[in-house]
Order: C-alpha cells, then sequence, then structure tokens
C-alpha cells in the first residue's frame, strides 16, 4: 500500500476568500497553496481592474507570513463591462479570468448577466486575448427544476455562446452532472473544474434523514451516478479536468437558517478528501495531475516548482469542527468518513 506521496505544490482553480473579517478567519486555511483563482463575488462585486489589484492586496495583508499562495484574480462580468478594461487588466498581469454569473443562479449573483446577447462583446474581446471565461453553468428560469439547470444551461446558454464566440476559452465551474462532464470531453477551448465536496456527495446527503445545511452549496449535489461520473472524470487523467474547490465559507448563522445560504467550506481538508477519492479509485498516481498540473496548464503557468508530501497514517487527520469568524463561526465540510492521508508541510 502506498504510504507516502510526494506531488508538485496543489493550486485550487476556485476559491472564495470574502472579505474582512472572513477573509482574516479563512486565508491562513488557503496560505499553504501555489495558486488560486480568486472568485469575485464580494458586496460589492470585483468589477473593475483597480478593484482586483485592491482585493488582491488584502488578501496578502490577510495570509501568514510563510504563505506560498499566489492570488489569481478575476473580474465579475457584468452587462455593463468594458471589454476594453478587461482586456487591459488582463495585459497587466491583474486578472487571470473573468467570472459569469448567471444574475440570480448563487450567492451575491444579483449584478450578474441577464442578457447574453448584452456582454457577447466582452465575450469577443476575451476571445481575441486568450482570457478564459470561468462560467457558473447553471440556467435561472424558475420553470426549470434546480437538479436539471446545469443540464440546461450547456444546451440554453453555455453551448450557443461557444458557437457564437469561437476561441473563447470556458471553464466549466464546479461540475456536478455527467452531462457536465461529457460536455467538457467533447473538446474545444474548455476545461471543467471538480470541487473536493461533490466527489463525495450526492443529494441524498443532503436530504436523506434529516437536511444537512452544510452540504448544501449550488450547483446543487445531484443523483449518485453524476457523483461516480465527476470521480470517473477527476481520475480519469484527462487534462481537461482539474480541482476548484469552490471553497465558500458563510457564517453559521446564515447556513443554519430557514433559508440557509449557499456553500461548503472545504479548504481545510480538500486535500486529504481527494486523496481518498483517488486511492479509492486505485489511481492515486492521477492525484497529482488532477490537484497540481492540469490547471495550471489550462492556464498557460507553469507547475509550481516545489512539492509537498502526502502520508497515509493509522490514525485519522484531524481539523477543527469549525473556525472562529468575528462573532460566528464557520463549518468545516465533513466527508462523513475518516481521512487517513495527511498533508505534511515539506516534501
Ligand atoms: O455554493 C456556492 N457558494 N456556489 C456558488 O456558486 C457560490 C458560492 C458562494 O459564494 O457562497
Ligand atoms: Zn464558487
Amino acid at each position: 500500500m502506498t504510504r507516502n506521496l510526494t506531488i508538485g505544490r496543489p493550486d485550487d482553480f476556485h476559491l472564495h476568500l470574502r472579505d474582512q473579517q472572513m477573509l482574516a478567519a479563512v486565508a491562513p486555511w488557503s496560505a499553504r497553496l501555489g495558486r488560486a483563482i480568486i472568485m469575485p463575488n464580494l458586496v460589492p462585486p470585483v468589477v473593475t481592474g483597480a478593484q482586483a489589484a485592491a482585493y488582491r492586496d488584502r488578501i496578502a495583508a490577510a495570509l501568514p507570513a510563510d504563505a506560498t499562495l499566489r492570488p489569481l484574480m478575476t473580474l465579475y462580468l457584468t452587462e455593463a463591462t468594458d471589454p476594453a478594461d478587461v482586456v487591459a487588466a488582463h495585459a497587466a498581469g491583474i486578472i487571470a479570468a473573468v467570472k459569469l454569473y448567471p444574475a440570480g443562479a448563487t450567492t451575491n449573483s444579483d449584478s450578474g448577466v441577464r442578457d447574453f446577447d448584452r456582454v457577447r462583446p466582452v465575450f469577443e474581446a476575451m476571445a481575441q486575448a486568450r482570457i478564459p471565461l470561468c462560467v457558473h453553468g447553471e440556467v435561472t428560469d424558475p420553470a426549470v427544476d434546480i437538479f436539471d439547470r446545469e443540464a440546461v444551461f450547456i444546451d440554453r446558454v453555455l453551448d450557443p455562446v461557444r458557437r457564437a464566440t469561437p476561441g473563447l476559452r470556458v471553464v466549466m465551474e464546479h461540475i456536478t452532472t455527467q452531462d457536465g462532464v461529457d460536455y467538457v470531453r467533447a473538446g474545444g477551448d474548455i476545461g471543467g473544474t471538480l470541487t473536493a465536496h461533490h466527489l463525495v456527495i450526492n443529494r441524498n446527503h443532503i436530504l436523506a434523514g434529516g437536511i444537512r445545511p452544510h452540504y448544501y452549496c449550488l450547483p446543487v449535489a445531484k443523483r449518485e451516478r453524476h457523483r461516480l461520473a465527476l470521480v470517473e472524470a477527476a481520475t480519469s487523467g484527462d487534462a481537461r479536468f482539474f480541482a476548484g474547490t469552490d471553497s465558500a465559507p458563510h457564517p453559521d448563522h446564515a447556513k443554519e437558517s430557514a433559508c440557509g445560504c449557499a456553500g461548503c467550506f472545504t479548504a481545510p481538508n480538500w486535500l486529504p478528501i481527494c486523496a481518498h477519492v483517488f486511492e479509492q479509485a486505485g489511481r492515486l498516481d492521477r492525484l497529482e495531475a488532477f490537484v497540481s498540473l492540469n490547471g495550471a496548464a489550462f492556464y498557460g503557468l507553469a507547475p509550481n516548482a516545489d512539492r509537498i508530501r502526502l502520508s497515509r497514517r493509522d490514525e485519522p487527520a484531524t481539523w477543527p469542527a469549525r473556525i472562529p469568524a468575528g462573532e460566528d463561526s464557520v463549518t468545516v465540510f465533513d466527508p462523513g468518513f475518516p481521512l487517513y492521508w495527511h498533508v505534511e508541510e515539506a516534501a
């Protein structure tokens, strides 16, 4: 049995660090990453290059002195986004990508896009400049069942946008369905991120035997057959799939509520969860591609030069059940089974 695994320092291609007190609380838990794509859905959202640069500086200030993390910033696409601003921010090295939230799809998405025709000039400029578009792939039509929203988005929005904009590089974020996996596999300028939590929970975990708000996120976890498709994609070695945790902290009072908000906080344990999943699949040899290589390649980045060691110990890894955040706390995602893979600092 493999006991030690040395891999390039992992990156996270989809991370929410928030701002102010919450940023201070969660940033240390992502400090030992190589790079992370930082989501821009703050209140108000990060819509200009100047705001992205200021947010990057606030993140740097919140990180401990020994942090290895280099934040890769994104802009939040609105119907008022100026294509020239996007291209300039990218050319200046301030942003690595742009994030598309359909308006109303998820947390802080009110400023997102309602009419996709209105952002066509931005897509065209991005295609020209090869700037990746990170897509929250769910329709918001209330007539569409929440479990179908990802599959319907592919047909109604994503595929028409991609056909109309040759050369547009797309990351289909936090894929939760076989449909999403198949769509990324169909190819073109497209990659897909997969979260650790969607690799280990299905919709029964959220709803059977009681409602578990800390398993609620968007896109919501689907049936078991979809989870199995995600595990297959992650562990296949296919370079189009890579880790993006969507670690999305919320204060416990906002999760444990009559109308709880969406998001799983996985920053403390996503890597041991991934190691567990890959071990179970008999594909530990492909873990490094998923967490450390494929995403960097998609974004045109060199792999991180330094390495970390994972060790499989007899005693399970531990982490706090919840971390303090200002007056409140944030519950850490509980995979529901012990994790024997430990992240050791030095390789
Ligand atoms: O569960 C989610 N939480 N999904 C998202 O798309 C947004 C995120 C958040 O910002 O809380
Ligand atoms: Zn997210």
